[in-house]
């Protein structure tokens, strides 16, 4: 069985970060989102993966993540030269499938069940497809399935008015080559995607076996600033474990579950866990408060900052209110002389500079 990671997509969702960047590169818990895809497809015996990118920011993840061996998986990258749909993604990696079974993953996504019990079911079902569900209390957001008692999908309707259901479809799916015959029959929707739930309506019209199971642990979609807090949140909750603090740390108060980088200095602070800070960090004068992951080479002076990401070498001075629920890009700064704001909340891009005057 293989493994096919689509990170090509718009991002559109996710900007201005995906201006300048792979939203599959954001850290949740100071590491790629994508590379939790990655080790999960790894750990349940997929190593045979192929990676789908796009023009834009295709390069970046190859470099970033290389040829696979860190993993202990042969990485393929597949060029997606327009994102013209999931269907279409899968359809572009066909020469890569080369007609195995294969476990497709939406490079945003993270999933915190093991695949294992997924595959085995997959394969002594001989079904054509395994659709992961979750129950949902918006389910007009996603894709939504409907089921039948013993399993077997009956209708999928894309981000349906009246849903029929409160199961979402989750980024992970598994899928028989007979795929490949329903995504060729299938034409562009009205946004212009060959979508993958037409495809899976049509593998369920032709008479395959089409399934679905409950996920138990959480599933996130981090398409979006508030979903990848989230995801950070529950990361930071369920996965990080405290360290021995080896810091140049001078007057701090450190407490909680807390992982430090090495090279990174903190003086007369207080950082309450669970957090995370990267390597070759300054952190003076300051309060850096639960659900919070600090990239490496950030700058923080004088700021109270809590339930946010910070990513590499932004800096953040002076800021005399705390920063909460934000995302902050690489090598942004910000800065304030402001004595009393009342509330600050930004989502801000790589490069970007504001000043508080
Ligand atoms: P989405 O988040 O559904 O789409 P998107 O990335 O275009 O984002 P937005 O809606 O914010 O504009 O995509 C899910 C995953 O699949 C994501 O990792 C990107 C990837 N993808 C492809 O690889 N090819 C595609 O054609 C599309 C649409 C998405």
């Amino acid at each position: 069985m293989k493994a096919l990671i689509l990170s090509g997509g718009r991002g559109t969702r996710l900007r201005p970060i995906t201006y300048t960047g792979a939203k599959q590169l954001v850290p949740v818990m100071n590491k790629p989102i994508l590379w939790y895809g990655i080790e999960s497809l790894v750990a349940a015996g997929l190593t045979d993966i192929g990676i789908i990118i796009n023009p834009e920011t295709g390069e970046e993840i190859c470099t970033k993540t290389g040829d696979g061996s860190r993993f202990g998986a042969k990485i393929t990258y597949i060029l997606q030269t327009e994102p013209a749909g999931l269907a279409h993604a899968v359809k572009t990696a066909e020469a890569f499938l080369n007609n195995n079974p294969f476990v497709m993953y939406l490079g945003d996504n993270l999933v915190q069940d093991r695949l294992d019990t997924f595959i085995y079911q997959f394969n002594s079902e001989c079904l054509d497809a395994l659709l992961l569900l979750k129950q949902v209390p918006n389910p007009s957001a996603f894709g939504v399935a409907q089921v039948t008692a013993d399993g077997n999908v009956t209708t999928l309707v894309e981000k349906p008015k009246h849903p029929k259901s409160n199961l979402a479809l989750v980024g992970v799916y598994l899928f028989s080559p007979a795929i490949y015959g329903a995504i060729a029959k299938i034409s562009p929707s009205s946004r212009g995607e060959l979508e993958i739930t037409d495809a899976i309506q049509q593998l369920i019209l032709d008479g395959k076996y089409v399934k679905a199971n409950e996920l138990e642990g959480w599933w996130l979609d981090t398409g979006k600033k508030d979903d990848l807090l989230e995801a950070n949140r529950m990361l930071l909750d369920t996965s990080l474990v405290k360290m021995p603090i080896k810091v140049e740390g001078r007057d701090s108060q450190i407490s909680g579950r807390v992982q430090i980088g090495s090279g990174t200095t903190i003086v007369k602070s207080v950082i309450r866990g669970p957090v995370v800070i990267g390597h070759n960090c300054r952190i003076e004068n300051c309060f850096i408060g639960p659900y919070s992951s600090i990239s490496d080479d950030v700058t923080l002076v004088g700021t109270e900052i809590d339930h946010s990401v910070v990513l590499q070498g932004a800096r953040i001075e002076d800021i005399n209110c705390r920063i909460v629920d934000s995302v902050i890009g690489q090598r942004a700064h910000i800065r304030t002389t402001l004595q009393r704001p009342k509330a600050l909340r930004f989502l801000v891009g790589d490069d970007s500079q504001i000043e508080l005057v």
